[in-house]
C-alpha cells in the first residue's frame, strides 16, 4: 500500500511544474523513448506498423496487445463499418452548432451527445469500453467529415462499407476515394498520431476515468486538452504559420522576428523528445509523397527553410505536427479540421488508456503546496 500520507506542509515540498520528468503510473501501451529516439507501440517500432499495417489493425493492436489474425481483422472491420453512419439526433445536434464553430468544438460536442444517446453509456465492463471504443472509432470520421462539408454547403455523403477506414473517412469528406498514394499518407499520418502514451489528452482521459466516470466523458476531456496549441492544435497552428510566412525565402527573416517577440513556433519542441520525434521522419516522406503528387515544390521549400532557421538558430527540431499539418492541407482538409483528425486517430489510444486505467485503477489526485496568504479571520 503506498504511504498518501501528506509529507508536510511546512517543509519546502518538491514541485515539478507541468509535472515534467514524472513517472505518473506504467503502461503496457506505449513505449517512448527519447534517448533512442524510438516509439514502440505494444513493443512494435511505429515506423514498421506505419510501413505495413492499416490503422485498423493498429487500432487492434491498441486495444487488444496483439496484432489481429485474419479472422479477428474481420472481425472489427465488419463492426467498425457497421458503426459508421451517423444517427440523426447527432446530425441534428450539429445542425444546431453554428458553421462558425470550431471543428473541435463540434466534435467534442458530438462525442458528448453520442455518450449520452447511449443507454448503456455507465457500463464499464471491459466488453461495453470495447464496443464503445470502435463505435467511436468508426463514428469521428463521419463526425469530421458532416461538419467539414456542411460548412462548405455541400450535401452530405453517407459512408461506404465497401471500403477500408481511410479510404471511407476521405471518401465521405471529399466525394471520391483519392489516389492510393493519398490514402497511404493519411494511413501513416493516423497509425503515428494513434498513441503517444502521458500525453496532456491521454493523461487528461486517464484522470477522469480515475473517478470511475464513463468512457464517453474521458474522452470529451481528451478532445478539451488536445484542442490546445501546445499539444494538437498545434498542426492547424503551422498552417496559420506558414500562411503568415508566405514563401521560403521570407522564412529566416520572419523567424528571427517572431523569435524577438518571444513567440512559441508552432510544430517544434516536444516536452519528451529534445532532440527531435522519432515520428517526423517517416511523416516526412509521406508529406514528400504528397508535394510530389499534388505538384507543390513551394510548400516543401518553405517547410526545409523554416526547420533550418529553426535548428540552425534554437536547435530546436520539428515534431509530428509540423510535417502533418502541410499534409492534411494537400489532402484537402480545411484548417480547422486537421486536429479532429489528430482525434480520430488518438482515440484508438485514449480508449486503450482508459481501459488499462481501469484495470489497475487508483484515483488521481496529487497535493498542491498552499502559497496564499496565511490563515485569516472574519472580523467578529
Ligand atoms: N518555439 C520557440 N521556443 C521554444 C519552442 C518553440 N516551439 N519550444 C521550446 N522552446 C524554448 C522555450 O522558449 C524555452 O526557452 P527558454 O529556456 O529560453 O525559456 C525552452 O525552449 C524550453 O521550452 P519549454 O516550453 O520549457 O519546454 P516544454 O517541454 O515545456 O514545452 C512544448 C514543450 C511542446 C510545449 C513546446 O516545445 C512548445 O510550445 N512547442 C510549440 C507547440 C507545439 O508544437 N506543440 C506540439 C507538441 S507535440
Amino acid at each position: 500500500m503506498a504511504d498518501t500520507t501528506p509529507k508536510t506542509q511546512d517543509a519546502e515540498p518538491e514541485i515539478r511544474k507541468g509535472l515534467a520528468g514524472v513517472y505518473a503510473d506504467y503502461t503496457a501501451i506505449s513505449k517512448v523513448n527519447a534517448e533512442t529516439n524510438s516509439l514502440l507501440y505494444r513493443g512494435y517500432p511505429v515506423q514498421e506498423l506505419a510501413a505495413t499495417c492499416s490503422f485498423e489493425q493498429v487500432a487492434y493492436l491498441l486495444w487488444h496487445g496483439e496484432l489481429p489474425t485474419d479472422e479477428q481483422l474481420a472481425e472489427l472491420t465488419a463492426v467498425e463499418r457497421s458503426f459508421r453512419s451517423l444517427d440523426p439526433e447527432i446530425k441534428q445536434i450539429i445542425d444546431v452548432l453554428p458553421t462558425s464553430a470550431h471543428p473541435m468544438d463540434v466534435l467534442r460536442t458530438a462525442v458528448s451527445a453520442i455518450g449520452a444517446l447511449d443507454p448503456g453509456a455507465d457500463d464499464s465492463s471491459i466488453e461495453a469500453n470495447l464496443a464503445k471504443s470502435v463505435q467511436l472509432f468508426a463514428q469521428i470520421p463521419a463526425v469530421v467529415a458532416y461538419d467539414q462539408r456542411r460548412r462548405h454547403g455541400l450535401d452530405i455523403i453517407e459512408p461506404n462499407d465497401e471500403l477500408s477506414y481511410a479510404e471511407n473517412f476521405l471518401y465521405i469528406t471529399f466525394g471520391e476515394v483519392p489516389d492510393p498514394v493519398v490514402v497511404e499518407a493519411f494511413n501513416v499520418s493516423l497509425i503515428l498520431y494513434a498513441e503517444h502514451s502521458f500525453n496532456a489528452s491521454t493523461f487528461t482521459a486517464r484522470v477522469i476515468t480515475s473517478t470511475l466516470s464513463d468512457l464517453y466523458s474521458a474522452v470529451v476531456g481528451g478532445i478539451g486538452a488536445l484542442k490546445g496549441p501546445l499539444h494538437g492544435g498545434a498542426n492547424e497552428a503551422v498552417m496559420h504559420l506558414f500562411d503568415e510566412i508566405g514563401s521560403a525565402d521570407r522564412a529566416a527573416d520572419w523567424l528571427a522576428g517572431a523569435l524577438a517577440e518571444k513567440r512559441k513556433i508552432m510544430g517544434f519542441g516536444h516536452r519528451v523528445y529534445k532532440n527531435g520525434d522519432s515520428r517526423v521522419p517517416t511523416m516526412k516522406a509521406s508529406l514528400d509523397t504528397l508535394v510530389e503528387y499534388y505538384g507543390r515544390p513551394d510548400l516543401a521549400e518553405l517547410y526545409d527553410a523554416l526547420e533550418t532557421a529553426m535548428t540552425s538558430g534554437k536547435n530546436i527540431k520539428p515534431n509530428l505536427d509540423y510535417p502533418s499539418g502541410p499534409a492534411y492541407h494537400l489532402i484537402g482538409f480545411d484548417t480547422a479540421t486537421f486536429t479532429p483528425l489528430f482525434v480520430a486517430a488518438r482515440i484508438t489510444g485514449w480508449t486503450a488508456h482508459i481501459m488499462e486505467q481501469l484495470a489497475a485503477n487508483s484515483l488521481i489526485r496529487p497535493l498542491s503546496a498552499y502559497n496564499g496568504v496565511d490563515e485569516r479571520h472574519l472580523a467578529e
